[in-house]
C-alpha cells in the first residue's frame, strides 16, 4: 500500500491533550490516526531565522514534519494572502477582501518553500493529499519539479461562485494550479458546481465524464466529500465526559436552567454578531425564558494579527455587554461569553448537557461543531440543533432546525421551538441525524477520498 502524505498549513498539536480549534486539524488527526502516514505543514511558530529543514516528530503511527515561518512569510502568506484575501473571498465577504501583489508573491513563495521541502521527502509511490486554501499552488509546483505521484486536493472552505471569484485579480492562475491535481475535492455539491461553472464559463473547460473535467490541458476528477467526525468515539466519550469535573461544575452553576451552546473560532464567518442579536430577540419576544435559559458562547480568538478579527472581537464584547446589561438579574446572567478554547473532550460533556446547539455561520465549508453536537447527545433525551442553511452541514442535516442567520427574528423563533420541542420529536430528529453521521463518519470520508485518488486516471 502506498504511503499517505498529508500536507496542510495547520498541523494538529502533537500533544493529543491540547485543543486544536479548527476543523481541518481535528478532522485530519482523526483521519490519519487509523492509517498512519506523514503530516507536513507549518509548526505554528514564527521565528527570526527559521531552520531551513523540517523538524520531524513521530507520534504513534504519524510522522509530523513541520517548518517554522519567518515574520515576513507569516505576514505575507498567512495573515496576508491566505487570511486577508482568500478566506474572506471564499466566504463571500468581498467587503473584507484585500488584494496586494506583495502578499500574493509571499503566498507563492511559501508554497514554493513547502513544495521544495516536501519534494525531498517524497517517494515515487506516495499519495499526496494537500489541504485547504493556503496551499492551492502546491500541486502545480510539485509537478514543475517533476513529481508524477498521485496528487489530491481537498478544500475545507466553500468555493465561491464565479461572480465572486472573478473579483480576485489572479483567479485564473489559482484555478489553473488546482487543475494540476488528479483529484480536487469539495465539501458540497454546491462547491463542485461553482468550480465546474468557473471552468466552463471562464476558461473553456468541459465535463468529459462522470466527475471528470478537462481544463488547462489536463483531465482531473472532481467531487464532493462532506467531511465528518468520529461518530462512534464521540457517542462513547460524551457519555463519560458528563462526569468530568468541568461538566459537573457547569451543571452545578446552571442549576435547572436550560443551556444553549455555541462553539466557534472568533471568526466573522461564524455569524456571532447576528447570533447574539437572535438571542436578544428571544429574550424580548419570549420573556418567559428570562432567568430560565443561559446562552454560553465559547469563542477562542483566532488569527489575531489580522485586523478584521479584532474588529469582530470588539463588536461582540459590546454586544454581550449590552445584552447582559439589559437582562441580567442579581442571580442570572443571560450570556456567558468565553474567549478561550477548551479540549474537545470537555466540549463533548458541555454539548451533551446543552438543550440547544446553536450553529449559525453566515458561510461555512462544513462545520464540525454541528456534527459533534448531535453525536454527543443522549439518544433518550437529546437536545436540538439550530443550524444555518449556509453551513455545508445543512445539506446532510436537514433534520436540524434550519435557519437563515440573517433573519434574526426567525432564528429567535427557532430557538423558542427548540427549547419547547416535545421529547418524541427530539428523539425522532436526533435518530435521523445520527443515521447520517453513522453512514458518513470521518473514516468513511477519508476512505472515499482515498479511493477517488487511487482510481483517478493520472494525466500527463
Ligand atoms: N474546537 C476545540 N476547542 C475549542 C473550540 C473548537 O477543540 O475551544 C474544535 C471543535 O470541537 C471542532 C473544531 O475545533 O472540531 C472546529 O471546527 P469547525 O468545522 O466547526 O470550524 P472551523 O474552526 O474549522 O472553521
Ligand atoms: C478553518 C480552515 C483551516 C484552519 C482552521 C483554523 O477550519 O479551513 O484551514 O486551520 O480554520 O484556523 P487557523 O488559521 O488557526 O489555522
Amino acid at each position: 500500500m502506498s504511503r499517505l502524505v498529508v500536507v496542510s498549513n495547520r498541523v494538529a498539536p502533537i500533544d493529543d491533550k491540547k485543543s486544536a480549534s479548527g476543523g481541518l486539524a481535528v478532522a485530519m488527526h482523526a483521519a490519519l490516526k487509523a492509517q498512519g502516514g506523514i503530516w507536513f505543514g507549518w509548526s505554528g511558530e514564527v521565528v527570526a531565522a527559521p531552520d531551513p529543514e523540517p523538524k520531524h516528530f513521530d507520534s504513534k503511527n504519524i510522522t509530523f514534519a513541520t517548518l517554522d515561518l519567518s515574520q515576513r512569510d507569516y505576514e505575507e502568506y498567512y495573515n496576508g494572502f491566505a487570511n486577508s484575501t482568500l478566506w474572506p473571498l471564499f466566504h463571500y465577504r468581498l467587503d473584507l477582501t484585500e488584494f496586494s501583489r506583495r502578499t500574493y508573491a509571499g503566498y507563492l513563495r511559501v508554497n514554493a518553500l513547502f513544495a521544495g521541502k516536501l519534494s525531498a521527502m517524497l517517494k515515487p509511490d506516495d499519495k499526496v493529499w494537500v489541504h485547504d486554501y493556503h496551499l492551492l499552488p502546491l500541486g502545480e509546483q510539485l509537478r514543475q519539479m517533476g513529481h508524477r505521484q498521485r496528487l489530491g486536493f481537498f478544500l475545507h472552505t466553500p468555493f465561491p461562485v464565479p461572480e465572486i471569484l472573478l473579483a480576485l485579480p489572479n483567479h485564473e492562475n489559482l484555478v489553473r494550479s488546482l487543475c494540476a491535481y488528479d483529484v480536487v475535492g469539495f465539501q458540497t455539491k454546491r462547491d463542485v458546481d461553482a468550480f465546474v461553472s468557473y471552468l466552463i464559463q471562464e476558461v473553456g473547460g468541459e465535463v468529459v465524464g462522470e466527475k471528470r473535467v478537462r481544463a488547462f490541458g489536463r483531465t482531473l476528477t472532481v467531487g464532493h466529500f462532506p467531511i465528518s467526525v468520529e461518530t462512534a468515539d464521540i457517542e462513547r466519550d460524551a457519555q463519560s465526559a458528563l462526569t468530568s469535573r468541568q461538566t459537573e461544575r457547569l451543571s452545578e452553576s446552571l442549576g435547572d436552567r436550560d443551556l444553549i451552546i455555541g462553539v466557534d473560532r472568533l471568526d466573522y464567518s461564524k455569524g456571532l454578531y447576528q447570533r447574539f442579536q437572535a438571542f436578544e430577540a428571544l429574550m424580548e419576544t419570549y420573556p418567559d425564558n428570562r432567568g430560565r435559559v443561559t446562552f454560553m458562547q465559547i469563542a477562542p480568538p483566532t488569527r489575531t494579527d489580522v485586523p478584521e478579527y479584532n474588529v469582530i472581537r470588539r463588536e461582540l464584547e459590546t454586544s454581550a455587554g449590552h445584552i447582559n446589561g439589559k437582562f441580567a438579574e442579581f442571580d442570572w446572567v443571560p450570556i456567558r461569553y468565553l474567549n478561550k478554547s477548551f479540549a474537545r473532550k470537555t466540549l463533548l460533556g458541555f454539548y451533551r448537557m446543552a438543550r440547544v446547539g446553536f450553529v449559525t455561520p453566515l458561510r461555512d465549508g462544513m462545520n464540525l461543531v454541528a456534527k459533534e453536537y448531535v453525536a454527543a447527545q443522549d439518544p433518550e433525551d437529546p437536545g436540538v440543533l439550530v443550524l444555518s442553511r449556509f453551513a455545508g452541514a445543512a445539506i446532510e442535516m436537514g433534520d436540524a432546525l434550519i435557519v437563515n442567520p440573517y433573519d434574526v427574528e426567525g432564528v429567535a423563533e427557532a430557538l423558542q421551538r427548540a427549547l419547547s420541542m416535545p421529547l418524541e420529536e427530539r428523539r425522532h430528529r436526533h435518530a435521523a441525524l445520527m443515521d447520517v453521521l453513522r453512514s458518513n463518519d470521518i473514516v468513511t470520508w477519508r476512505n472515499r477520498f482515498d479511493e477517488a485518488l487511487e482510481n483517478a486516471i493520472p494525466d500527463a
